[in-house]
């Protein structure tokens, strides 16, 4: 049979990336000792008052067809949470409920690009945005982060990058895998490049509750003259622990969400009511287990970072936001691939290899914080004793 090129386009995309994460799964379903720290699932358990919207809500008959935009009580919490974070306020009119970021993503550049558009991917970047790029036949442009000033944006570097077939720039603060939360400047100076070049920005803001330390969120739909160029995408799934759900959404101008509905309703005629009721629920009321959660993964990173101090040539960095936390293994000589696997055959604990995330996330290794304190601790451990002995 003929098939589309899509397929042909994303399968391969990102297979080879999880060789490392699949072979640690492998050693622990065989019951092996594997500490698993490559996959961002949270492992704090859900407030249970959703739990029990959605279901109270299911069994009340909120199991129909719903509106295509995203059910009105839906909308009015999205709006009420957005207007409050935003500073400004954000009309019912500029959501799409979604089922979960990736969908919203696919559905942003769906929406934004024709085959043959570029868009500029700051790397290292989230494993699936190739493929989101690629699905509409865009062309994926990597712009390179700098692991030696904590992976934040090179204005000039995003600048010149632009040409004539630049559609748009995903950004993604705090980023999966380096932790960085851009600041108001960077977004200020990323925003003027996409208003003289006349660019869209997506900005990817599933990690924007988990901000440490005195890092500030900022995003560039703050900001009113961005905000017909910006798309926010996001859901409940880290925030809330409900990556199951498949609960999130695009914020963005009324005139998008007007034009993009065209394309969700095709796709998805609609969502889950209870769902949407369980996830506007939670946006007003479940706000301090995000709490919980965020400062459980800073207290993390901190037992991680204090247990590798003895590790030759391993390097953590506290996240600046998000729920990873990267290690820096250039001072060994081996690549972050070889450190991963070896890491895995020698010590059992599983992690991400830097270069699953494009070439700047070389020679590191991306760290799920989504152990408790004693594991982490343990994790530490073991790549001390892997490192000293190279
Ligand atoms: C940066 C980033 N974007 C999107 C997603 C997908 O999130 P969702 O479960 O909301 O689809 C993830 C999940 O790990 C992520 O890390």
């Amino acid at each position: 049979m003929k098939y589309a090129s899509i397929s042909s386009r994303l399968s391969g995309l990102g297979s080879d990336k999880w060789a490392v994460h699949i072979a640690g799964r492998r050693l622990a379903a065989k019951g092996e000792n594997v500490i698993l720290l490559s996959i961002g699932e949270p492992d704090l358990p859900p407030a249970p008052s959703i739990l029990d919207v959605a279901s109270n809500q299911m069994r009340a008959g909120r199991t129909k067809y719903s509106a295509g935009e995203g059910e009105p009580a839906m909308l009015e919490a999205l709006s009420r949470h957005y207007t409050q974070r935003m500073e400004r306020p954000v009309g019912t009119d500029q959501f799409l409920f979604l089922p979960g970021t990736q969908t919203a993503l696919f559905v942003a550049f769906l929406s934004i690009l024709d085959p043959g558009d570029e868009v500029l991917l700051l790397d290292p970047y989230y494993a699936t945005y190739e493929a989101v790029v690629t699905a509409p036949g865009g062309k994926p442009v990597p712009v390179p982060l700098d692991p030696d000033r904590g992976f934040h944006p090179d204005i000039k570097a995003i600048e010149k990058a632009v040409t004539p077939r630049t559609r748009a720039i995903l950004l993604n603060s705090p980023s999966n895998p380096t932790g960085a939360v851009f600041t108001r400047e960077e977004n200020l100076a990323i925003g003027a490049i996409a208003k003289r070049h006349d660019l869209w920005i997506v900005s990817d803001e599933v990690y924007a509750m988990f901000i440490h330390g005195n890092h500030v969120f900022h995003s560039p739909f703050m900001e009113k003259d961005l905000e017909e160029r910006t798309i926010v995408v996001s859901s409940i799934s880290k925030s809330h622990a409900l990556p199951g759900f498949r609960c999130g959404w695009i914020a963005a101008s009324a005139e998008y969400c007007k034009r993009a509905v065209s394309v969700t309703e095709t796709m998805l005629f609609g969502s889950q009511p209870f769902l949407e009721d369980a996830t506007a629920h939670a946006l007003e009321h479940e706000l301090s287990g995000v709490a919980v959660m965020r400062d459980a993964y800073l207290a993390r990173a901190r037992v991680m970072k204090e247990g590798v101090a003895r590790a030759r040539g391993v390097k953590a960095h506290i996240p600046e936001g998000g729920m990873f936390v990267m290690l820096d293994v250039r001072g060994t000589g081996l690549s972050g691939d070889d450190f991963a696997r070896r890491l895995l055959n020698e010590e059992k604990v599983v992690t991400m290899p830097g270069e699953s995330f494009g070439l700047k996330g070389a020679g590191h290794l991306r760290v799920a914080l989504t152990v408790d304190v004693d594991v982490m601790a343990e994790a530490a451990r073991r790549i001390t004793a892997f490192a000293n002995r190279l």
